[in-house]
This record gives structure tokens, C-alpha cells and sequence, in this order.
């Protein structure tokens, strides 16, 4: 079985609900490290040797966030900038991440709607998520296609379990 690492984001994690009960449904996967960054980071001192430790003996990297301002929260660009360095992430010598896949969920406010070029934020979400895609082309990762769980405002209880479900399906097909 492959070794995931799931990285979660989020800015006041008591707080969540979406992102919670995701990360509830994934911490049943015996083969799923999750890490929930600002639990570990609170004061966003990131332990640059131990993150990069952890992305090497790991086969999968998914990163699981909401969506913030169109895009991240700012402790999983905090982590991009501490970990991803030289010689390690990129550059000649740069090879640790090659060939691992790269899968990002993220939860959003907005619908399918709101995000095509016709809605209320002109831009869809897969181009917005485009930094990450080049992340991973940097980095030498296999980007996969995004997994959006939209529309998250006034989600059933129903729903939730239903995406949750969603969530567990993709990790395990890895
Ligand atoms: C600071 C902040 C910024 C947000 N920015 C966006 C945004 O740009 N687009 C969007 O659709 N939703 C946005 N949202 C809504 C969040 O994506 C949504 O509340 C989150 O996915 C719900 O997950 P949670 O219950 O785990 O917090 C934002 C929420 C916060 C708190």
C-alpha cells in the first residue's frame, strides 16, 4: 500500500466543519498520515528537516484546504516556502520529489456557478489552483486533477458524509 501524507491548512481548525469531518474520514485509512499544520505549527515555525523527512517517506502528497481569497490558507504557503527549498525541492540536485503524485483537495464557498466565466468570480477554480500546478512542474510531481467539494456554505449534514465519502474513495484509489 502506498504511504500518504495528507496535508491539511487551515487557519482555526476547531472552528471547521467541512475540512474536520474530511479529515475525520481520512484519519480512519491505515496507509494516511494526516498533519494538520497549524496544530503542529501554531506559531507557523515550520520544522523545515522534519516536513522534508516526512514528504520523503511518503509515496503520495495531498494537500486538503479551503479555499482562502482564491487560494490557499497562509500557513500551506508559509510551508511551500520553508520546505520546497533548493537542492532539495528544485535545481540540479533538487530531485526528492520527482515522480510523486500531487493530489489537492480543497473546499470552497462558491458554487460550480460562481466559478465559470459567466459567475460572480469570473475565474475557475482549476485556474486559480494554477500556482500549484506549476508547483508541481517545478518540483518535478505528478499534479492530478484537483478535487473541489463547492458550494460548502450550506451543506446537508447528508452531503457532507456523502463528500466525505468522496475524499476516502480518491485516497484509496492511490
Ligand atoms: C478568510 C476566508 C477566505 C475565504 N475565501 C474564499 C474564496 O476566495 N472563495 C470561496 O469560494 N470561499 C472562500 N471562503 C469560504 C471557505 O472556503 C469555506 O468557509 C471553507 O471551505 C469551509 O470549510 P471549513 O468548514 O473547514 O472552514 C473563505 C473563507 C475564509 C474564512
Amino acid at each position: 500500500m502506498p504511504r500518504i501524507l495528507v496535508l491539511t491548512a487551515h487557519r482555526f481548525p476547531d472552528d471547521s466543519r467541512i475540512n474536520k469531518a474530511l479529515i475525520e474520514a481520512l484519519c480512519l485509512l491505515p496507509n494516511v498520515t494526516v498533519h494538520e499544520l497549524v496544530r503542529v505549527y501554531p506559531n507557523y515555525q515550520i520544522d523545515v528537516a522534519h516536513e522534508q523527512e516526512l514528504l520523503q517517506t511518503h509515496d503520495v502528497i495531498v494537500m486538503l484546504f479551503p479555499f482562502y481569497w482564491y487560494s490557499s490558507p497562509a500557513i500551506l504557503s508559509e510551508w511551500q516556502d520553508a520546505v520546497l527549498t533548493y537542492g532539495f525541492a528544485y535545481g540540479r540536485e533538487g530531485t526528492k520529489l520527482h515522480g510523486k503524485p500531487l493530489q489537492l483537495v480543497v473546499t470552497i464557498g462558491g458554487s460550480a456557478q460562481d466559478y465559470s466565466s459567466e459567475g460572480r468570480n469570473r475565474y475557475p477554480v482549476v485556474d486559480l489552483l494554477r500556482p500549484f500546478n506549476a508547483m508541481a512542474n517545478l518540483t518535478g510531481m505528478d499534479y492530478l486533477p484537483p478535487h473541489l467539494v463547492q458550494g460548502v456554505f450550506d451543506m446537508s449534514d447528508e452531503r457532507l458524509a456523502q463528500e466525505a465519502l468522496s475524499v476516502v474513495k480518491l485516497v484509496q484509489g492511490f
